[in-house]
Formats: C-alpha cells, sequence, structure tokens
C-alpha cells in the first residue's frame, strides 16, 4: 500500500501544495469582500484572532490524523478506534466529507470560471477587439458553462498526474508566481490617489464591532474555508508527509503564509475600492453599505481597471491572472479529496478515478448554473457555513478523544523530537478535545438562532 501512494517529495514542496489549498478565491475574493461588508479593521482583527486560535489547532488534528493513518478520510477516521460506533461514525464523517469536498468544488468552478473568463476579456481589451471583450466579460450561460468546463479540465489534468509530478510540482510552479504578482499589484494600486481612504479603512479597527456575532461567524467561517478545513483536503494531504517533518511547524507556516496572503490580499482590494470612488465610481450600495461580493470583483474594479486605460488593462490582466492561479492551486485540492477515496476504496486507476470524479462534479456544476437562483447559494451556504464548521468539530473530536494520548505523542514526536516539552503539547491535546469544539459550535449555534 504504501509503495503505492504518494508522497511529497520534500518539506518545501508539501508547504508549498498546502500554502497553493489554502490560498485561493477564498483569501484573494473572500476575506477582502468580507472585510468590506463588515466595517473594515475590526473584521480583519477578529479574523486573524479566530485563524490562529481555533483555525491552526482544527488543521493540526486533520494533519496529525492524515500522517498517522496514511488514508484518505474515509479509511482514516473509523482507523482510529476499535469500538464498533466510533468506527461508523468514522466513517459516516468521512463520506460527508467527501461530499462536501465535491459540493465545495462544483461552485468553487463556477466562480473560477468567471475569472479564468476576465483573462482573454482583458486581453481582447488591450488589442482593441470590443465585441470579444464584451462576450468573455459578461456572463452568459456558454460563456460560463465554457469557462468552468476548462477550469475543471485543467483541474483533473494536474490531478491525474498524481502527488508529486500533478500536486507539488504545479503548486511550486505558480504559488511564487502569485506571490510576485501580487506584491507587485499592491506596490501599483497603493500609489495611487484615494488608496490611503482605504488603508486608514482596512487597517484602524472600529473595536466596537468586534463582538458582532454576526461578524464573528463569518470572520470563522472564513478562516475554515480559508485553510481549507473540515473536509478531510488537510488530512490527505497530511497523508503524503513525511514522517521526518516537524509538524506543528509545517502547520504553522501554512497558517502563518495562508494569512498572509489574505492580508496583503485585502491591501490591495481595499484601497483599490476608494481609488475607483476617487475616480468617480461608485463603490456604496444604496443602502450606504459597501459594495462587495461578486459585484466588486467583477463590477467595480473591472471599472477602475478601465478607468486607467492601458496600464489598466495590464493590470487587470495580471489580476485576474492571478486569481485564476490561486484558484486552481485550490482545486486541485479539492478533487484530491474525492479521486483518493475512490482510488483507495475501489482500487481503480487514479486516471480513471480523476476522470469519473471530475465528470461527475463538472455535471453537478453544470445543474447548479442551469438553476443558479435556485441552487448557488444554497451549495454555497449548505457545504461552508453548515458543513464545514460541523465537519471541523468532529475532526478535532476524533484527534482528541479517538485517538489515544500515546500514540498522538509519538506522531508529534516523529519530526520533532522534543516535542514532549514543547508549548504545543502542553496546550493542544487539551485544546482540541473541549476549547475547539466548544467555540466552534456556540458560534455555529449563534449562527443558526440568528
Ligand atoms: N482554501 C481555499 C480558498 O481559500 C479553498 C479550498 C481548497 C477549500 N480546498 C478546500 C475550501 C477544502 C474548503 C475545503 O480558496
Amino acid at each position: 500500500m504504501s509503495k503505492e501512494r504518494g508522497q511529497f517529495s520534500s518539506r518545501f514542496g508539501f508547504i508549498t501544495a498546502a500554502t497553493g489549498s489554502a490560498v485561493g478565491l477564498g483569501n484573494i475574493w473572500g476575506f477582502p469582500t468580507q472585510t468590506a461588508s463588515h466595517g473594515g479593521g475590526a473584521f480583519v482583527v477578529a479574523y486573524l484572532i479566530l485563524a490562529f486560535l481555533l483555525a491552526y489547532p482544527a488543521l493540526m488534528a486533520e494533519l496529525i490524523i492524515g500522517r498517522h493513518t496514511r488514508h484518505n478520510m474515509v479509511a482514516a477516521l473509523p482507523q482510529l478506534s476499535s469500538q464498533p460506533l466510533p468506527r461508523l461514525l468514522g466513517k459516516v464523517t468521512g463520506l460527508y466529507g467527501v461530499l462536501t469536498a465535491s459540493l465545495i468544488l462544483s461552485f468553487y468552478a463556477i466562480v473560477a470560471g468567471w475569472l479564468m473568463a476576465q483573462v482573454p476579456a482583458a486581453v481582447a481589451d488591450i488589442s482593441g477587439q470590443s465585441p470579444a471583450k464584451n462576450w468573455f466579460a459578461q456572463s452568459s450561460l456558454a460563456r460560463d458553462g465554457l469557462f468552468c468546463a476548462l477550469f475543471s479540465a485543467l483541474t483533473a489534468a494536474i490531478v491525474a498526474r498524481g502527488v508529486k509530478d500533478g500536486i507539488e510540482r504545479w503548486s511550486t510552479r505558480l504559488m511564487p508566481a502569485l506571490i510576485l504578482l501580487m506584491l507587485g499589484l499592491v506596490a501599483t494600486v497603493l500609489t495611487l490617489p484615494g488608496a490611503l481612504e482605504g488603508l486608514r479603512l482596512y487597517l484602524i479597527p472600529d473595536f466596537s464591532l468586534i463582538t458582532d456575532p454576526a461578524l464573528l461567524t463569518s470572520a470563522m467561517g472564513q478562516a475554515f474555508f480559508s485553510l481549507s478545513l473540515g473536509v478531510g483536503t488537510m488530512l490527505i494531504y497530511g497523508s503524503y508527509v513525511s514522517k521526518s517533518d516537524n509538524l506543528p511547524l509545517t502547520g504553522a507556516y501554512v497558517a502563518l503564509i495562508d494569512t498572509g496572503i489574505a492580508f496583503l490580499a485585502g491591501l490591495l482590494i481595499i484601497p483599490a475600492m476608494f481609488v475607483a470612488q476617487h475616480r468617480g465610481i461608485s463603490i456604496y450600495n444604496t443602502d450606504n453599505t459597501l459594495i462587495a461580493g461578486p459585484d466588486l470583483i467583477l463590477q467595480t474594479l473591472p471599472e477602475l481597471f478601465n478607468s486607467l486605460g492601458v496600464a489598466g488593462g495590464i493590470i487587470g490582466l495580471v489580476f485576474f491572472l492571478l486569481l485564476s492561479i490561486a484558484a486552481l492551486t485550490s482545486s486541485i485540492s479539492m478533487l484530491e479529496v474525492p479521486v483518493t477515496f475512490t482510488l483507495e476504496q475501489f482500487k481503480l486507476s487514479r486516471r480513471r478515478a480523476t476522470y469519473w470524479i471530475a465528470t461527475t462534479i463538472f455535471i453537478l456544476s453544470l445543474l447548479i448554473l442551469f438553476n443558479f437562483d435556485a441552487l448557488f447559494t444554497t451549495v454555497v451556504s449548505v457545504s461552508t457555513q453548515y458543513s464545514q464548521p460541523l465537519l471541523g468539530v468532529l475532526l478535532c473530536l476524533f484527534a482528541g478523544w479517538a485517538l489515544h494520548r500515546d500514540k498522538l505523542l509519538r506522531e508529534i514526536s516523529a519530526g520533532f523530537p522534543a516535542a514532549e516539552q514543547s508549548f504545543f503539547w502542553k496546550i493542544w491535546p487539551g485544546y482540541i478535545r473541549f476549547i475547539c469544539p466548544l467555540l466552534i459550535i456556540t458560534m455555529f449555534v449563534q449562527n443558526i438562532s440568528s
């Protein structure tokens, strides 16, 4: 078994792949737009706190279970216990995770398709092809379906190549490109008039907002989504990590880079909104709240780019390229979840499993596209607002209660010999058993009841 299983070739390979998974539309689209709709700096502060208080410990739970069992979530969780009930619960939780990962991919591929279409739109614009530009830039069933198909095919092509030659290779190519493009864009936008006002909204928190339950639940959901938690993505990536890696440290790098890039994206988009306002583009809705969501990314920002002439065209091109790359290194990690499950459960070849699963999920995406108003937001909220936190709780409980303390310590000590004396070992096991699940459930209930 272990001979056929892929493994990342190095710690660097794992870190790029895991941050590739973590850094995606959640960071560059989700985080800034949520910040815009929750009053700026206060959301940023709440997010940073929750990312390290809740998301990082939950990430560690997944990585540790994954490396310990070396299996996909459905096979991994039952292995943690010898009692029939937890084993059954493990299996059900695993299947729920696989299903949720597939649902997330089905809407993620649609959104990624919208963004990818903006790349040829920008090229057509720069070269003065206005009818072509309009076709690519504006939503239609044909355009959305085509680009969703293209994005899904790219995702499948990488996953079919396996862990080292597909996922790791493409993540190490794409992630540095992403960071460079982002830094370039931030530097450019911050020099434009109006940027300072955005910077102020972004960086100076209004602490009176920070106890707002809606803000806190959104920040928690955002942190879970951004670190790809709950559905077994990080569990699978953990199962490809070598025993000689220091997991708590490696996990901390992933959380830090992910949070850092979300922060950087906010530094780009919030100031860009105010640059747009400075140029006469409206950035407020009729009820005086800041524009957020698709309107911000697909209308306000392109309007801003347009108003900046040729330079704006190039900035727009780079921006949407960046989003497409970020989406791709994330979508491969989602597809990897159902693919590894089918591959290990039904002994299919990786190629065949990828083909079947990717096709099924694409059909799901088409179903959503054809019934957009009825299905899109429902699928998003069922999978991310409800299922992800719930699965997060279950995974914490499995790591904390089902995995024996000695085994846990042995797993962490592999690659981290001083683990037993570490701060991590003193805090984390108790934390993951009680505090994490309680905090998540409290926020979850609050969210449902409001
Ligand atoms: N974290 C990614 C982002 O921020 C999305 C993602 C990848 C994801 N894998 C996941 C989200 C698994 C939830 C579950 O865009």
